[in-house]
């Protein structure tokens, strides 16, 4: 199928915050060949790109002057099968909730920590998502992606991808530079619950089910995140909109005699991550709102759109966030989304 080009065509549904933006060109592209045809193009092959899969991870504060490639690859199926795992390839242009329910519904458990994360599993590498207790990164084999200068498809394998915390080389090195076509999971056989996430525990004990199942597993997150995060259909969100900084033993330390209640975790590296919702939440920042843009009411490391605002005002917010944190507890909060 030929490369369609569309021109002046409206973002607004194409992003979680649901922000007003038109790109001037938009191509969407079905298949990894459309993706190299794309690269080879005399006229289009030249032009700097951005890359859309759900539109969850991306805010818009201007129109897009790159030309936007929306990446719609689907298809999932099983390509090994033995008694160490299941190998899964899948397209880029599937959606990430739809894939962990598909594993589940075809006996395949190892995603379910990571349902209802929105988003398209070609994003899904790009910032390493990562909820209760599991990251993407524990499961990928490899990640196909055409490299846009040369228009070659090259593997990558998970040591390649570098994988850290929202953090690959999608998002330094080969940013811009590729676009993301396939990813192949790895689901470990036998199946080993992750539970060691407190809130999932605490699910757990409060239910009284001690050995939950694969579909419990999915059926807990699911009900968590719903009780705790905005659906971005109803109040558009990009889902945390900081990162939890990582900060070292003697920063936590001095940060803990004056706030002895702050929320951290200890990294096998010897630094700590601090719950960032806990910093904006000290500093009064949760459920303030700053024009049409406020600080989530039930979950501070959310900004939602309370309806049209535009992506400056989302930032500007953001911003007001940052500040306060970094004058009262002196860490900088990195935002989590792309500012585009
Ligand atoms: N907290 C507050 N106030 C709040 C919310 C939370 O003080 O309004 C404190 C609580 O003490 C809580 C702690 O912050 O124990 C951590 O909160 P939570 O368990 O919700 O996790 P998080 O660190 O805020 C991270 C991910 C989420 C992921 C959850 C669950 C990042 C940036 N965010 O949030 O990912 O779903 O853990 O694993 O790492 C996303 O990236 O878009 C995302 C939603």
């Amino acid at each position: 199928m030929d490369l369609r080009l569309e021109t002046d065509v409206d973002l607004t549904s194409l992003n979680s915050f649901g922000v007003p933006a038109r790109a001037r060109a938009l191509v969407r592209v079905r298949t990894p060949r459309q993706v190299r045809q794309l690269v080879d193009h005399p006229d289009l092959g030249v032009r700097p790109k951005l890359v859309l899969g759900g539109g969850s991870n991306t805010l818009f504060v201007k129109h897009p002057e790159s030309m936007v490639v929306k990446v719609e690859i689907p298809g999932i199926s099983v390509v090994r099968d033995d008694t160490a795992a299941t190998v899964i390839d899948v397209g880029a242009g599937v959606g990430w909730h739809a894939l962990v329910a598909w594993t589940l519904d075809h006996g395949l458990p190892g995603l379910e920590n990571l349902a209802c994360i929105p988003g398209t599993v070609g994003a899904a590498p790009v910032q390493n998502i990562g909820a209760y207790g599991l990251e993407l990164a524990d499961r990928v084999e490899s990640v196909d992606a055409v490299d846009l200068t040369t228009g070659r498809l090259v593997t990558l394998d998970a040591g390649a991808c570098r994988f850290g915390y929202r953090d690959s080389l999608f998002k330094q090195a080969l940013a811009g530079k590729s676009i993301i076509t396939s990813v192949r999971l790895r689901l470990p056989k036998p199946w080993t619950p992750v539970l060691g996430y407190a809130d999932l525990a605490r699910h757990f004990a409060r239910i009284g089910v001690a050995a939950p199942d694969a579909r419990q597993i999915f059926d807990a997150v699911c009900e968590i995140r719903r009780a705790k995060l905005p659906d971005p259909a109803v109040l558009g969100n990009a889902g945390s909109f900081f990162k939890n900084p990582v900060v070292n033993r003697t920063i936590r330390n001095e940060i803990l005699e004056d706030f002895p209640e702050i929320v951290s975790y200890p990294l096998e590296d010897g630094n700590f991550k601090l719950a960032a919702a806990w910093l904006i939440d000290a500093c009064g920042w949760k459920g303030r709102a700053l024009g049409r843009a406020a600080v989530d009411a039930h979950h501070a490391l959310v900004l939602v759109n309370r309806g049209g605002a535009s992506g400056a005002e989302i930032v500007t917010l953001a911003d007001a966030v940052r500040e306060a944190v970094r004058s009262k507890f002196g860490i900088s909060l990195e935002f989590e989304p792309f500012v585009v």
